[in-house]
């Protein structure tokens, strides 16, 4: 949640910061703000809104300068406004800092400061965090890393921040804890960023910043210590991202256009690491603990939102074909109970971003506990591929869109693989039924490709329901957590209230909301559990609810019940979510956009929850 961006070196430093903040306005969206030192002052802008907005704000300012930071922000302290928005400065305003993350105990910090004389603007946290470090800075007589450093001793929270002196033009001072926070290194110039996405079109040397470390770029030099001041030398990376993967593309929306990179997505995921004919299927990144994961007792699975959903799937997958018993929780409830973890236990935790805060606390007590993580992440070099032992990323590629797609089917494709190789080497898998799946995995890309070609169709529908106020959506088996996804997808992007259940329970509840306005999405595909969720429908119609059922090719009995009808590819059951999930991402896409929903940027959502 938020972005952040700063710039030093020979270039204007307002237009890269500006672009980098459009880059990362997807971590949230409530205001914008820059700051950058012209004619020998530290000037600040900021505005809410979107970072457009700051713009035509900034317009006419001058702003000229070889050193700049900026800030797009979604709201934690203090609503979204002008004064609370980021960058903050200090009393003096010789310093400014932007920030992403939570200084819990900030109110303390700012008890004290008050009662030495200090006002504040604003009610965020970051502005205390300014002023407190300020107020070192003064009292210490030290430099701007030194009363930084000093600071951060004794923060408790989460913190990415960058932090400007109006008399060190020269230099810009950044930290991490539990934020993240990239460094790209170019030809007299360095970048900083919440991610790798606005530094990749200048350079793809980059160093990604460890926990409690602060980087001072300074005279053109980058240098490392942490906050105990042991200095560590900055390890650069190479990054691996084409900017084409970062921009629309001619599509309207990042959403469709990541909708429509599945195929595509979901190859880059399999190549490599799997050869149907061959019978080859490997994931390099889990190796050393392949065995441990294999001999796993219990498999714990963490995630949140989208990703759990996954973890759903998983759960049938290793329990069906490794007879590994699972357990898929929520980050968030898993890390504040005291949760039962045993030698033998494993733990896949699994998150797009890499960055979400309960899933990399959850990790944390986890190893605490002694179990082993694997890590399954999109995004490369991300604190929880960084925290997990081992792991396999995803490869699909930057995902913009708040509401994630093609991360949920490269997810699903990386567990697939997992549970297949391990189901193997446990041997508890036919080794038909093996090479069968590894071709039926193989060919999903072929069946993801067909099934976008019910957009049109999908749009006709969407048009009739748009208006709905609210969906059920239901399926069974591997089609239960696919009916989650797709109430998940519809409520955030349309703010439609939505429910996924698995189809069994409606008689339990859910029956009694049904009249002729419900429109009930039923995942009806052929599958062991086909002739019951024939009968759920029926109960259904009984009830006047309309049926959109999303069905195997071919199926002649269902269209004789449901209102309308999506025919998809056969797939064997287990993979069937990775196509069954396809139109409804498409729905919810069409219907959120008829209602003039803004759906890569949805009101109060970040694309990456690094706070709790
Ligand atoms: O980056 P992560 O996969 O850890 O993110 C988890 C959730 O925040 C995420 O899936 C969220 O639910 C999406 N907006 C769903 O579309």
């Amino acid at each position: 949640m938020c972005g952040i961006v700063g710039y030093i070196g020979h270039r204007d430093a307002y237009p890269v910061v500006v672009k980098g903040l459009k880059r990362l306005e997807y971590r949230g969206y409530d205001s914008a703000g820059v700051a950058v030192i012209n004619e020998d002052k530290l000037k600040t802008y900021k505005k809410q809104g979107k970072v457009a907005d700051l713009e035509e704000y900034v317009q006419g300012k001058q702003l000229e300068s070889n050193i700049g930071m900026g800030h797009t922000r979604w709201a934690t302290h203090g609503p979204p406004s002008d004064e609370n928005a980021h960058p903050h400065a200090s009393s003096n305003h010789k310093l400014a800092i932007i920030h992403n993350g939570i200084i819990e105990n900030y109110d303390a910090i700012k008890k004290e400061l008050t009662k030495k004389g200090h006002t504040f603007t604003s009610q965020t946290d970051t502005e205390v965090l300014i002023h407190f470090i300020e107020d070192i800075k003064l009292h210490e007589n030290c430099s701007l890393e030194e009363a930084v450093r000093l600071a951060l001793t004794q923060v408790v929270g989460a913190y990415a921040i960058v932090v400007m002196n109006e008399d060190e033009p020269n230099t810009l001072v950044a930290a991490r804890k539990g934020s993240p926070l990239v460094i790209g290194v170019g030809k007299g110039e360095f970048f900083l960023a919440s991610d790798a996405t606005p530094i990749v079109e200048y350079t793809n040397e980059v160093v990604y910043l460890n926990d409690f470390e602060i980087a001072v770029i300074k005279d053109d030099k980058l240098s490392i210590r942490n906050t105990q001041d042991v200095p560590t030398n900055p390890y650069i990376q190479t990054l691996d991202m084409e900017l084409e993967a970062i921009e629309k593309g001619g599509f309207e929306h990042f959403m469709l256009k990541e909708i429509c990179e599945q195929p595509r997505s979901i190859a880059d995921c399999m190549r490599g690491r799997l050869n149907a004919a061959d019978g080859y299927l490997r994931l390099g990144g889990i190796r050393e603990y392949a065995k441990k994961l294999e001999n796993a007792d219990r498999i714990i699975i963490i995630a949140c939102g989208t990703s759990w959903h996954a973890g759903l799937v998983a759960e049938y997958m290793f329990e069906e074909f490794c007879r590994i018993p699972v357990e898929v929780e929520y980050a968030s409830e898993f890390r504040y109970r005291n949760p039962v973890i045993n030698e033998g236990d494993v733990v896949i935790a699994i998150s797009q971003s890499g960055e979400t805060a309960d899933t990399l606390a959850a990790i944390e007590l986890a190893k605490s506990k002694g179990a082993i993580i694997f890590g399954v992440c999109n995004v490369v070099g991300s604190s929880i591929s960084r925290a997990s032992h081992e792991g396999a990323y995803t490869h699909a590629g930057p995902e913009i869109g708040v509401a994630s797609t093609k991360a949920f089917t490269a997810q699903l494709t990386v567990l697939s693989m997992m549970a297949l190789r391990t189901a193997h080497n446990r041997g508890t898998i036919s080794l038909s039924k093996y090479k069968e799946l590894l071709v039926e995995l193989e060919n999903i890309p072929s069946k993801v490709e067909k099934a976008l070609q019910l957009n049109d169709e999908i749009k006709v529908i969407s048009e009739i329901f748009k208006d709905a106020r609210n969906f059920l959506y239901l399926g069974r088996g591997f089609n239960f957590p696919v009916a989650l996804e797709g109430a998940l997808k519809l409520k955030e992007i349309s703010y439609i209230h939505a429910e996924g259940y698995p189809a069994a329970e409606m008689k339990h509840g859910p029956i009694a909301l049904i009249d002729e306005e419900m429109p009930v999405v039923v995942i009806a595909t052929r599958d062991k559990s086909y002739e019951k969720i024939v009968s759920n429908i029926q109960e259904v119609r009984a009830r006047k609810g309309r049926v959109i059922a999303v069905v195997t090719e071919g199926d002649d009995v269902i269209p004789e019940m449901a209102e309308f009808v999506i025919e998809v590819p056969a797939v064997n059951e287990v993979l069937m979510p990775l196509v069954s999930v396809v139109p409804l991402q498409l729905l919810s896409y069409h219907i959120a956009v008829m209602r003039g929903c803004n759906v890569d940027q949805p009101r109060n959502l970040a694309k990456s929850v690094t706070v709790e």
